[in-house]
């Protein structure tokens, strides 16, 4: 089969690492690459018809982990087979799914990758693969961080049926989103108004992205140059961003309230703060999170796109073949809105 392989460091030069990542032209095509196989309980082999790429992936210690390994994580594709074992599994050959792989599993820039059952749900039927593929590992992120780790209500999406546009505030709490023009922001920004908050989102420019996160539901969009200045406070805040908007974060949070972090470099942040701050704001519940796979959100989120409450964003496609170019136009942060989608 077809896949991108990154390729090891020249012989006499260093290993490839998180220190010392591959370029993207480590990102090489194969054309007989060996078809994976499901050995265990709970596999399926899907046949990849669109995967997405995402930004740092080849900063990543896990990619590392593996000589030659194949990048990716969001994938959207069919169903080939499952694994020989007996147990029940919720598909079979021909359905079409989308999921992520955890993220020490990445594998899915090929024509064939063997995921987790729980790894996977069925495809919304009126998006593209290329869509579908753009939904998993942004969304769910912002799924988690909204309604796992800051503990906001999840909306019950059945109830919201054709109220897309007319979703009434009825929490009284107030949320910020960082970076919300993000790949994370956007559905931030959506799911955390479909559960009723009032959502203000951060933006390097109002000018720019205004309309088009107000037609994300947010009810106020805030210039980053100006959270300096903002003296309000948020029940929950939700970063994208880390440094020193993170840092700037710590004293926006209502007292009690909730401040969550996503962005890659933040790891330990609440500790760092703790420990450097004269004001530590012991009252915070502050963390930082990687995303899991999780069939049940998936099943949500997919319920939320099927009645036309959640809008799924592509940026660009480019054929597997392009998978270094897609990833150098990942690192621009130029492209549109929305995931960089690898199609195969
Ligand atoms: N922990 C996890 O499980 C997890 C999962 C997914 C992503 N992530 C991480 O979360 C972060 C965001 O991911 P993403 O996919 O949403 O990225 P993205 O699509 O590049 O979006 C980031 C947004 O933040 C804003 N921004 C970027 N750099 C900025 C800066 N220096 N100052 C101010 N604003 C800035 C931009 O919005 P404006 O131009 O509108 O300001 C941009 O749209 C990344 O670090 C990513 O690695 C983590």
């Amino acid at each position: 089969m077809q896949a991108i392989r990154l390729r090891p460091a020249s012989p006499g030069q260093p290993p490839y690492s998180p220190q010392n990542p591959a370029p993207s032209s480590a990102l090489q095509l194969g054309n007989d690459v060996q078809i994976p196989m499901p050995t265990h309980a709970g596999e399926l082999l899907v046949r990849i018809r669109a995967a997405t790429v995402t930004r740092d992936e080849l900063t990543w210690p896990e990619i590392y982990v593996t000589q030659s390994a194949i990048p990716g994580l969001d994938f959207a594709g069919t169903v080939v087979s499952t694994s020989s074992s007996n147990e029940e599994s919720p598909f079979k050959p021909g359905d079409e799914i989308f999921g992520m792989v955890d993220t020490d599993r990445s594998s899915v820039w090929a024509e064939y990758a063997v995921v987790k059952v729980e790894e996977a749900c069925a495809k919304p039927l009126m998006l593209s693969w290329e869509e579908a593929a753009a939904l998993p590992l942004s969304a769910l992120t912002a799924y988690q961080a909204l309604f796992d780790k800051a503990g906001l209500p999840r909306p019950a999406f059945g109830d919201l049926r054709n109220r897309s546009h007319n979703v009434q505030e009825t929490t009284g709490r107030r949320i910020l989103i960082t970076g919300a023009t993000g790949c994370v922001g956007i559905y931030l920004v959506q799911l955390a108004k479909l559960a009723g908050n009032h959502i203000a989102a951060l933006t390097s420019s109002v000018d720019r992205n205004r309309a088009f996160l107000l037609s994300l539901g947010a009810d106020e969009v805030v210039e980053t140059g100006n959270l300096g200045k903002d003296i309000r406070t948020y029940d929950a805040i939700i970063d994208t961003i880390g440094g020193k908007i993170l840092e700037m974060c710590w004293s926006r949070v209502t007292l009690g309230g909730n401040l969550v972090s996503v962005e890659s470099s933040s790891f330990g942040f609440d500790q760092k703060h703790r420990q450097t701050s004269a004001d530590p704001r012991e009252d915070v519940r502050a963390v930082f999170f990687i995303v899991k796979p999780s069939r049940a959100q998936l099943e949500e989120i997919s319920q939320a796109i099927d009645l036309g409450l959640l809008r799924a964003f592509v940026a660009e496609s480019f054929p597997l073949m392009d998978a270094q170019l897609a990833y150098d136009q990942c690192k621009q942060r130029s492209s549109g809105r929305g995931k960089i989608v690898l199609t195969i």
